[in-house]
């Protein structure tokens, strides 16, 4: 059987998708840096920043959905100074680029590339990191698609319980689409076997939403209150943030039902208290 390697298969996205391939009776490999416990999947022990194990964790491999990525912002769940000048690029650049070109040693027969929406204005370091990746793959040999998708609501939820110390939250008013990493995981698979290459429909989500709207939402679904300021922001200003509405496919879960599920019993004084103990 056809064999698909999924890169960064222990994560948010790559989890799901490795879901739904395993779901659909094909046969995975997920490169990890620590392999994980489930056992329908072949574990391949690899680090895209160094290259260890790169090359036999390709033996024999069809497909390769590249879903790895390392962004200090999503890790922390916040933005620091210091990611205003600078972000590693050894997994997203030259992790990237080392996978292609042993992925084409080994034959491979598409390369799938997991790619954010309006990387082209943004500004932040991890997005220039991320777009250079995304030219290194538009410019490989292989047969390639990039698929680009909107900020995930997981991160979403990061970011603004980092705010939670906060009093007030100050909040762009650009109206974007984030999405869940469920809907951006049918949409990659789907792109995986359907035999087309290139650019492929970008993705997001269901509503097109302010951050003050956002906010909102997840203050009553955590039951916690903050005072919203909305702060108007030129568009070249929301293009570089990323704030911008995505074309192509829309996916179905909304963010308030996202967050029903993320909190399904949430108390008043919860979040307080949690954020207390921080
Ligand atoms: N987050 C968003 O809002 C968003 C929006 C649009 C597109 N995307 C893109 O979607 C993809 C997945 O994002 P995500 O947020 O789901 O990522 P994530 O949850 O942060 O997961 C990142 C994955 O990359 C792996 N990884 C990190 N460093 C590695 C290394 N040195 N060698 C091998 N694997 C390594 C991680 O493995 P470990 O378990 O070893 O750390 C993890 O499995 C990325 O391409 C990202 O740019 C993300």
């Amino acid at each position: 059987m056809a064999l698909t390697l999924v890169t960064g298969g222990t994560g948010h996205l790559g989890g799901d998708i490795v879901d739904r391939l395993v779901g659909a009776g094909r046969r995975v490999r997920v490169l990890a840096r620590s392999p994980g416990v489930r056992g329908d999947v072949e574990w391949a022990a690899g680090d895209l920043a160094t290259s260890a194990g790169l090359q036999d964790a390709l033996l024999g491999v069809d497909t390769v959905i590249h879903a790895a990525t390392f962004s200090p912002i999503a890790r922390r769940g916040g933005v620091r100074p210091i990611d205003f000048f600078k972000s590693p690029s050894a997994v997203d650049v030259e992790g990237t680029e080392r996978l292609l070109s042993l992925s084409g040693e080994a034959g491979v027969r598409h390369f799938l590339h997991v790619s954010i929406v309006g990387l082209d204005e943004a500004t932040l370091p991890y997005a220039r990191n991320k777009l250079a990746g995304e030219r290194l793959v538009r410019g490989s040999a292989l047969p390639w698609s990039v698929v680009r998708a909107m900020p995930f609501y997981y991160l979403l939820d990061r970011l603004l319980a980092g705010l939670g110390w906060l009093p007030a939250w100050p909040m762009p008013t650009a109206r974007f689409n984030p999405v869940d990493t469920s809907d951006v995981a049918d949409h990659v698979v789907a792109c995986a076997f359907d035999g087309q290459r290139g650019e492929r429909a970008e993705i997001g989500g269901p509503e097109d939403l302010d951050l003050v709207t956002l906010a909102r939402h997840y203050q009553e679904a955590r039951k916690m209150h903050r005072r919203i300021c909305p702060i108007d922001v030129s568009e070249a200003r929301a293009r570089g943030m990323g704030l911008i509405v995505s074309s192509g496919v829309r996916g179905r879960l909304t963010w308030a039902d996202w967050l029903k599920r993320r909190y399904p019993r949430a108390q008043p004084g919860e979040a307080e208290r949690m954020l207390s103990g921080l």
